[in-house]
């Protein structure tokens, strides 16, 4: 936050920068943009340091996170840095067994099916992730006035893992349990909202400035489903935030029909994948919120003048939100080079700067 350590908030700071205020729906210098999956394997420093020490290990090293976060910042002038981390950390730190396998994700020993198996997720509490509070009071001190924004995994996503036992196309067993064991399904999720509501506020406690909370897989239900099964225990995370003083972005892939729900849910900035246009998204999500997004991860594989194009065309149609950060629609492909991520950040903030005496 921007309490200096006498206790008087710093003028400036990460509260007064771009992406903050563009978070907050005010306006700024120019639009903020940083990417989803910005530390990680587009980039040669990361691969450098990952090729000795297995993704969970490095995720629970503060001084391995510290320096994995800084170095998409450092390359690339992203208005934000990312917490390195993943979201299956808590659900580890909760006492379930899992590994995040190369190439595949995560992987978990004893997937979650029984009423028996819910109760071995357990409360967690800071020093259960005594590693990730360190890493944050870190980070926070080498980023100054560049917000740090932390995150989870919402309980669909994350039940989907543990339920599957890894990654699935389909969610087929995962969508079994909650059409086949309704009060099951909202015992497990019930559970996983408490771990991420826990995990959430050890980060905020430590000092990040935003949270994204990550339900990639939501979009693979209808809206009557997501409000039915879903969104109960989504807005138990989101609001149980709402007084903790920092923004709460939502994100989800193939969301377009769940915009106006994943909002409803305590955002104050709803993520946008590619999919659905940002000002058709605004009219979805209502001008009380922000957007986030919505670069398709691909284009930025494709020749400078089309990614420049799109560029464009992002900027001008998010002009409809009340706040616009931008942001990839998913993460960045391991393939894609970083170069081209950094010439995007110019030309955000070159297109959009919004100069006083203009
Ligand atoms: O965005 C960032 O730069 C911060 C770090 C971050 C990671 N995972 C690091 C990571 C974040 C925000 C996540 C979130 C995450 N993890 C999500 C939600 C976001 C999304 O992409 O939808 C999900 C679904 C996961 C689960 C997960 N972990 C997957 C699907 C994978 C990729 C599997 C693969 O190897 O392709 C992981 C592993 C993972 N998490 C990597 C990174 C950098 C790759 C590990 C490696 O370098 O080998």
């Amino acid at each position: 936050g921007t309490a200096a350590r006498d206790g008087y908030p710093r003028p400036g700071g990460p509260a007064d920068s771009p992406f903050i205020r563009a978070c907050r729906r005010r306006p700024g210098p120019h639009t903020p943009v940083w990417f989803m999956r910005q530390a990680g394997r587009s980039l040669p420093e990361y691969r450098e340091i990952r090729a000795s020490v297995p993704m969970l290990e490095s995720c629970r090293r503060p001084e391995l996170v510290t320096e994995i976060t800084l170095q998409p910042v450092r390359r690339h002038g992203v208005d934000a840095a990312i917490l390195f981390s993943d979201i299956v950390v808590p659900v580890a730190a909760a006492g379930i067994d899992l590994d995040i396998v190369p190439g595949t994700g995560p992987v978990v020993a004893e997937p979650i099916r029984t009423a028996a198996d819910v109760q071995r997720i357990r409360p967690i509490t800071r020093d259960d992730v005594s590693y990730v509070d360190e890493a944050v009071r870190q980070l926070v001190v080498e980023l100054g006035d560049t917000p740090l924004i932390g995150f989870a995994g919402a309980p669909f996503t994350l039940a989907s893992y543990l339920v599957e036992g890894g990654p699935s196309r389909t969610h087929a067993k995962t969508k079994a349990l909650m059409y086949g064991d309704e009060e099951l399904w909202h015992a497990l999720c019930g559970r996983l909202a408490e771990v991420t509501l826990a995990f959430l506020r050890v980060q905020i406690e430590a000092g990040v400035s935003a949270v994204q909370l990550f339900d990639s897989w939501a979009g693979a239900l209808s809206e009557a489903d997501y409000r039915r099964y879903v969104l109960p225990h989504s807005t138990a995370v989101l609001s149980g935030l709402v007084n903790a003083g920092v923004p709460r972005i939502h994100f989800g892939v193939g969301t377009g029909e769940l915009l106006g729900a994943m909002g409803e849910a305590g955002a104050d900035v709803v993520g946008v994948d590619w999919r659905t246009p940002l000002d058709v998204a605004t009219g979805r999500i209502g001008a009380d919120k922000a957007v986030q997004g919505n670069l398709d991860p691909c284009v930025l594989l494709a020749p400078w003048p089309v990614v420049e194009a799109e560029v464009r065309r992002i900027l001008e149609q998010g002009r409809a939100a009340p706040g616009h950060v931008f942001n990839l629609g998913h993460g960045v492909l391991p393939e894609t080079d970083p170069e081209v991520l950094t010439r995007v950040v110019a030309l955000v903030h070159e297109l959009s700067s919004r100069r006083a005496d203009q």
